[in-house]
């Protein structure tokens, strides 16, 4: 095999349910993943060293070096296996970075699945999964796509059922947010406070079962967007623009600031998205429905 090219979606948190902050600094979490078609592609190449390159409107802000989950992905593969990760990685990114969308996650399980077909190395499923763990919270769902229930720090994964096509609005604004900022402000604001057990909504996993936007509108939740909100306050006018646009509902997606609106069909999210085109509270606008698919080979020779 001399290129392997893997595709990866995006994801938003149609529940993203948080418990308090653990010793280890991580917070429990039940997290409903669901995979939409926004894609990243990592194309592997075998190379002298290890470098990579990126492609894509938010190109300027991807890192180039090791701390790359794509970089980091590749090394622990290599490292388990005894190779050197001599390997030339590159992203065509259309997921927006440090969005809330798992963009970076997406290019960890994309260079892994990647290198595994690049290397001959066959790891199982399991052990590519943990790997995607050791990378970080939202990796493994990257891998798998469709739609998930994460529990622990959002990486033991339950693959969830979908009765139908949801879709959706998604408004990039026009700086991103750090993860750990926006789990710091969330610790901030609920001081003092107890904090509940997460548990996954039974009416928001009904709701994706049937395929039902209404029942799915009526029970999302974020307990991250009074935190992002608080970090970036025009998001409320994002999030208002799209619901005056007809949204059955909007929510700030993982710890934003892209903000997510549900729509009824394609021609109600055309509307959403036009009206957001020109509401100017937003950097650019997207539609993408869900579920979509995990990483997958898309061309390999
Ligand atoms: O796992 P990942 O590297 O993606 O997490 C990034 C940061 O987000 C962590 O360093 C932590 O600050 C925060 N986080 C958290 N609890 C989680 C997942 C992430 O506090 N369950």
């Amino acid at each position: 095999m001399s290129v392997v090219t893997v595709r990866v979606p995006a994801k938003v948190n149609v529940q993203l349910a948080v418990g308090a902050a653990r010793p280890d600094g991580f917070h429990d979490l039940a997290n409903v993943f669901l995979a939409v078609g926004l894609y990243d592609q990592v194309t592997v190449t075998p190379a002298h060293g290890l470098r990579v390159t990126c492609e894509g409107p938010d190109a300027a802000q991807v890192p180039l070096d090791r701390s790359n989950l794509a970089a980091r992905a590749a090394i622990a593969l290599a490292e388990r296996h005894g190779l050197t990760p001599d390997v030339h990685l590159h992203i065509a990114k259309d997921i927006p970075v440090a969005g809330g969308m798992a963009g970076g996650s997406a290019d960890g399980a994309g260079a892994l699945l990647a290198c595994d077909a690049l290397w001959g190395t066959g790891a199982s499923r399991e052990e590519l999964l943990e790997i995607c763990a050791e990378l970080g919270s939202d990796v493994p769902f990257s891998l798998i796509g469709g739609a998930a229930l994460g529990i622990g720090r959002g990486e033991r994964l339950t693959v969830l059922e979908t009765g139908g096509t949801f879709h959706w609005v998604f408004a990039m604004a026009g700086r991103g947010l750090s993860t750990p900022a926006v789990f710091r402000e969330f610790d901030r604001l609920t001081e003092g406070l107890g904090i509940p057990e997460p548990v996954a909504s039974r009416e928001l996993l009904g709701a994706l079962a049937k395929g039902d936007p209404d029942a799915l509108a009526a029970a999302v939740s974020n307990d991250l967007q009074p935190a992002a909100l608080s970090l970036f306050p025009e998001l409320a006018d994002t999030l208002a623009a799209g619901e005056a646009a007809g949204a059955l509902t909007s929510l700030v997606s993982g710890s934003g600031p892209t903000t997510a609106f549900l729509a009824r069909d394609t021609a109600a999210a055309e509307k959403i998205a036009q009206a957001l085109r020109t509401s100017g509270t937003c950097k650019s606008v997207r539609t993408a429905s869900g579920p979509a698919p995990g990483a997958t080979v898309v061309g390999a020779s």
